[in-house]
């Protein structure tokens, strides 16, 4: 069973003017997270099988426009860790493809997707905090 959301695993103070963007993103995490767990549940459950594929979609189409708005916040900003955080973001994405591919095969995805989970978490908690703080000072 899942253990942590996205927003436990929040920085704990961003404060000054990246504050409500920061909320944002965070808002768009908790989605992600909640579509993780949401695809988790219709794994568990013959009744809901037939809405993985939809479920994947949507948290692939979630990720994407997070990432992309993260993206440009950075590049407007002219974040250092641009290119490492983006390369992160495709690596989660490329993750969510594979999982996309092996639905499609007919494959198991718990073990993947609960991966992917929490790597995300982590990126959360770790790239992301970073962002955040750098936005702090930067953007205030
Ligand atoms: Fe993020």
């Amino acid at each position: 069973m899942p253990t942590a959301t996205a927003r436990e695993s929040r920085p704990a103070q961003v404060g000054g003017g990246g504050q409500p963007q920061a909320d944002i993103f965070d808002d768009q995490h908790d989605v992600q997270i909640g579509l993780i767990d949401m695809l988790a549940d219709c794994l568990s459950s013959a009744r809901r099988m037939h809405q993985v594929e939809e479920v994947l979609a949507q948290l692939i189409r979630q990720s994407e426009i997070h990432f992309l708005s993260e993206a440009l916040l950075m590049r407007l900003h002219e974040f250092p860790n641009y290119e490492d955080h983006r390369r992160e973001h495709e690596e989660f994405l490329a993750g969510l493809e594979d999982l996309r591919c092996r639905v499609n095969e007919g494959s198991p995805i718990e073990a993947p997707l609960q991966d992917l989970r929490r790597k995300l978490l982590t990126y959360i908690a770790e790239q992301d905090r970073a962002f955040y703080r750098f936005l702090d000072t930067h953007a205030g």
